[in-house]
């Protein structure tokens, strides 16, 4: 059995505990400070290990709420059974947030295998070891939820990110499967849900196709439709800790957009086709 996670009025027995994948930037940083207002404590992961101590402080600073920082590489098979170790055996855990997750935008012949093996592993295969451990502790099975990040572009298949479409999509049958499977385990008391976001102003852009070029405009009407995280996770989490609902949105666009995109998949695959080709030219 685990130690509770030290707490800095050390005061933190009996507190709920989430642990957040991919908490070190972007939606992941803004979800955890989120939860740590109300008064869970936090186990953070992601690999930068710098930027989840500077998170960590804050959170600590802030709300008060016992941070463990743990630094694992999710693409890793070995790494993903060891958090899932620690998610196994956690005191108090309540919630699971399956954030981390990575692209790389171009044409799939030309992409390195490795690279889709890894994305595969990490937006899909650490997410079902991490929920499985999740309904394996005793603590969580009382009152606990799964929040697994999946993305619109798991529900209509984007071309030049065709392996990213494709994880998020397992992602999301994944998550519903799991949703009606303990919804009908009366041993159980655990929700499992499925973030549908949009387009994010996080570094995802800059992360899945490298820089802009010097010089190089960004395409305003992209930038006018995307999300800021913090908005994003002020929305998501409201639904999350109320627990009712299995599919969750960031906003109302997201939602349209969703649904004709899955009405009108030629359209809204065309329509993701030219803004990669011509994101990839202003990029490196
Ligand atoms: N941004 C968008 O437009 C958008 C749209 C729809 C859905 N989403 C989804 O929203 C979620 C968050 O996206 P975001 O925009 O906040 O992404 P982001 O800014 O790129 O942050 C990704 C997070 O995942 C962590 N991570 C990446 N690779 C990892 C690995 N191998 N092992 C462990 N952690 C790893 C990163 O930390 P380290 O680098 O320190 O490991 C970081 O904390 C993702 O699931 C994404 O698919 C994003």
């Amino acid at each position: 059995m685990r130690q509770s996670i030290a707490h800095p009025a050390g005061a933190g027995d009996g507190r709920p505990v989430a642990v957040v994948t991919g908490a070190s930037e972007g939606f992941g940083r803004e979800l955890a400070s989120r939860i740590a207002r109300d008064g869970y404590d936090l186990v953070i992961v992601a690999r930068n290990r710098a930027r989840l101590a500077e998170l960590a402080a804050q959170l600590e600073g802030e709300h008060g709420a016992g941070v463990e920082v743990q630094s694992f590489d999710l693409t890793r098979p070995g790494q993903q059974l060891a958090l899932a170790e620690l998610v196994r055996a956690q005191p108090n855990l309540k919630l699971l947030v399956n954030n981390a997750a990575f692209s790389v935008v171009g044409e799939f012949a030309a992409l390195a295998t490795e690279k889709l093996q890894q994305m595969a592993s990490l937006n899909f295969t650490a997410v079902c070891a991490l929920s499985q451990a999740a309904l394996q502790n005793a603590d969580f099975c009382r009152g606990g939820t799964v929040l697994n990040v999946g993305s619109i572009g798991g529900t209509y298949p984007m071309p030049l990110d065709a392996t990213y479409s494709a994880t998020k999509a397992a992602l999301d049958i994944f998550s519903k499967a799991l949703a009606y499977e303990v919804a009908h385990d009366h041993t159980r008391d655990v929700k499992v849900q499925v973030a549908k976001l949009g387009g994010l102003n996080t570094a995802w852009n800059d992360r899945t196709m490298g820089p802009m070029r010097e010089g190089a405009q960004p395409d305003r009407r992209m930038e006018a439709v995307r999300n800021e995280p913090a908005a994003a996770a002020d929305a998501i989490w409201r639904q999350c800790k109320a627990r009712k609902r299995s599919i969750l949105y960031d906003c109302r666009r997201v939602r349209v957009q969703q649904a004709v995109f899955s009405l009108l998949p030629r359209l809204g695959s065309r329509l993701v086709y030219t803004f990669y080709s011509e994101e990839c030219r202003r990029r490196g």
